[in-house]
């Protein structure tokens, strides 16, 4: 492999909608690390967030690498919650790789390669790179049309300059296009990369300022560049191992087609990789950004990927391993053995274990609010009152979830706020697990595959 590609564009990871977590920006933490009460749609938990604060100093200061943080507390008491606070505030060059463990068992690759390729999300490489650029004003954009419809590309040329030279450069059809798509037009300061051809539009230059009117009041204004028309520039490029992979894996050409959009990255592939990104770092070309690869529900992984996973966080690159569970002492999947949280002691022992609490009524109370703003949603004194009760009484996900369908019957009866009446009315609608057990602790024989008696089954669905 003489040369690696690195661009083509970066997987969008961050992207959130409203969902159970956008109203997290980060861990609320001051600049001593201590937890605020409320701060950044974080609520309580202080202990936990001031841990996961502590672990994200260390990584930031690109101090520990291949460490791995278990966070451990009953259902809905914020381990996910604070698992999305640490990446919001990670920044954005730091990778993060997410990855509930039931989705190792749906994926069209083996549990291995999925999890390889999620540790490789979570490895950051930064490289600098020398390009040659063309940064000019535009003096003079001419486009050539055919003589004749459809015939041979298009051509023309473009004139650029710099406050001490001038230079005129011939057109292929590809730049005229990229021109057009950037809108070009003369006075324009636009830069070039020579080996891409892409165009950047960096600004208009000041002579033109009296067009101002012209083009309203989000233009940059800048001097016309001085000195040379063609310059070096050092660039800095941040993409994870994962990403050097899957662009130098498609090369197979049309191979790739079968094997699925990303498919299993042959080993070989990465070998080379890892061999040349070594080189880099040698070189001073490149450095290593270890990010964080979360893993929820990592219970339910089995005995190959918690070995696996051992054997990665000794790998000098490894990222920072995050796992949450909710589980006590419990089977370890793939084998007969019981352990605390189902993950066998000799990962248990290498990980730093977080706890997190159940939540107080006043907490509660908050994350609600927190949430009503977060989904717009207008609520009555009493009717928050009402919801942080049921809150407390059946858990906080079913309050939150109410949110949403108290204000759609609110909608219903044309309310502008959300009453104690829409609130109560959702609750009779939607169960909540206490009393859904209840009704099928009474209703049980109507049901198929009903095990009257069996104690065992129903306290398991509470968790
Ligand atoms: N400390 C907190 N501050 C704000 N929101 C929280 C907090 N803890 C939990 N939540 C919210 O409550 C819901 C349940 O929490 P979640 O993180 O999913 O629990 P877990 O992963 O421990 O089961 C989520 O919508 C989460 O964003
Ligand atoms: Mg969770």
């Amino acid at each position: 492999m003489a040369e690696l590609k690195l661009s083509e564009s970066r997987d969008l990871t961050r992207i959130e909608r409203i969902g159970a977590h956008s109203h997290i920006r980060g861990l609320g933490l001051d600049s001593a690390l201590e937890a605020r009460d409320v701060s950044e749609g974080m609520v309580g938990q202080t202990s936990a967030r001031k841990a996961a604060g502590v672990i994200l100093q260390m990584i930031k200061e690109g101090k520990i690498a291949g460490r791995a943080v278990l966070l451990a507390g009953q259902p809905g008491t914020g381990k996910t919650a604070i698992a999305m606070g640490m990446a919001k505030s990670l920044g954005l060059e730091t990778p993060f790789a997410m990855l509930a463990g039931s989705e190792l068992f749906s994926l069209e690759m083996s549990k291995t390669e999925a999890l390889m390729q999620a540790f490789r999300k979570a490895i950051g490489v930064r490289i600098k790179e020398e390009t040659e650029v063309i940064e000019g004003e535009v003096v003079e954009v001419q486009i050539d049309r055919p003589a004749v419809a459809g015939a041979a590309s298009k051509t023309g040329k473009l004139t650029l300059k710099t406050t001490e030279m001038e230079t005129v450069y011939d057109l292929g059809a590809k730049m005229i296009e990229a021109l057009g798509k950037e809108k070009v037009q003369s006075g324009d300061v636009i830069a070039i990369d020579k080996a891409s051809g892409k165009i950047t539009k960096l600004g208009r230059s000041f002579s033109r300022s009296r067009d101002y009117d012209a083009m309203g009041p989000h233009i940059k204004f800048m001097q016309c560049p001085d000195g040379e028309l063609q310059k070096r520039k050092e660039v800095v490029h941040c993409v994870t191992l994962h990403e050097i992979d899957v662009i130098n894996s498609r090369t197979q050409g049309f191979l790739a087609l079968f094997t699925g959009d990303t498919g299993e990255i042959r080993s070989e592939v990465r070998e080379q990789i890892d061999t040349k990104v070594a080189e880099w770092r040698e070189e001073g070309k490149a450095e290593i950004v270890p990010g964080v690869l979360f893993i929820d529900e990592v219970h339910m992984l089995d005995i190959e990927c918690f070995s696996f996973l051992n054997r990665a966080l000794e790998n000098e690159m490894a990222p920072i391993l995050v796992v949450a569970t909710n589980r006590g002492i419990t089977t370890i999947r793939g084998t007969n053995y019981k352990s605390p949280h189902g993950i066998p002691i000799d990962l248990l022992d290498r990980l730093l274990i977080i706890t997190t609490q159940p939540y107080t009524e006043d907490e509660i109370r908050k994350i609600l609010d927190i949430r009503c703003q977060e989904e717009e949603v207008e609520m009555s004194e009493e009717a928050r009152h009402l919801l942080t009760k049921i809150g407390v009484d059946a858990s906080l996900r079913y309050a939150i979830h109410l949110i949403t369908a108290s204000a759609l019957a609110c909608q219903k009866r044309k309310g502008n706020i959300v009453e104690m009446e829409d609130i109560n009315r959702v609750y009779h609608l939607f169960l909540d697990v206490k009393r859904s057990t209840q009704y099928l602790m009474e209703y049980q024989s109507q049901y198929m595959f009903s095990e009257e008696g069996d104690e065992d089954d129903t306290t398991a669905m509470q968790s």
